[in-house]
């Protein structure tokens, strides 16, 4: 899955971080900035390259297992459902429905 992000969308990690830091602080405490709509830019991935389930079964792995390695307690659970519901959500509105 790693040509999404390298060769598709060819994120700077340096640019990536802060972003995805806001959209998390956001998430978990409401105390983010991030403002942009997460759905809509991965409609347009999708467009790009075909995102499948077995690429959001990788991403969520992937997060579980990230969460899992640096943090425990109840925000670890929340990010780890809240991962869950979106991706579960995204791959709805990525279907078309
Ligand atoms: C198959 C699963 C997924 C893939 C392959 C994927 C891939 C990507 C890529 C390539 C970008 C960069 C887009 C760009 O800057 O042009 C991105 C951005 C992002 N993704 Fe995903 N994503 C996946 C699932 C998710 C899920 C489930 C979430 C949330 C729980 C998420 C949250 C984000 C956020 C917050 C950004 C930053 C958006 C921004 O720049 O404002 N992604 N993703």
């Amino acid at each position: 899955m790693h040509h999404i992000f390298i060769d598709v969308a060819k994120i700077d990690m340096q640019e990536h971080l802060p972003i995805i830091t806001d959209f998390w602080e956001q998430v978990l405490f409401q105390t983010g900035d991030y403002k942009k709509n997460v759905m809509k830019l991965h409609v347009e991935l999708n467009e790009k390259v075909q995102l499948s389930p077995e690429n959001f079964q990788t991403w969520l792995a992937t997060f579980q297992n990230t969460v899992d390695a640096h943090f425990l307690g109840e925000n670890s659970e929340k990010a780890k459902t809240r991962a869950l519901s979106i991706a579960t959500i995204m791959q709805i509105k990525l279907q078309g429905f």
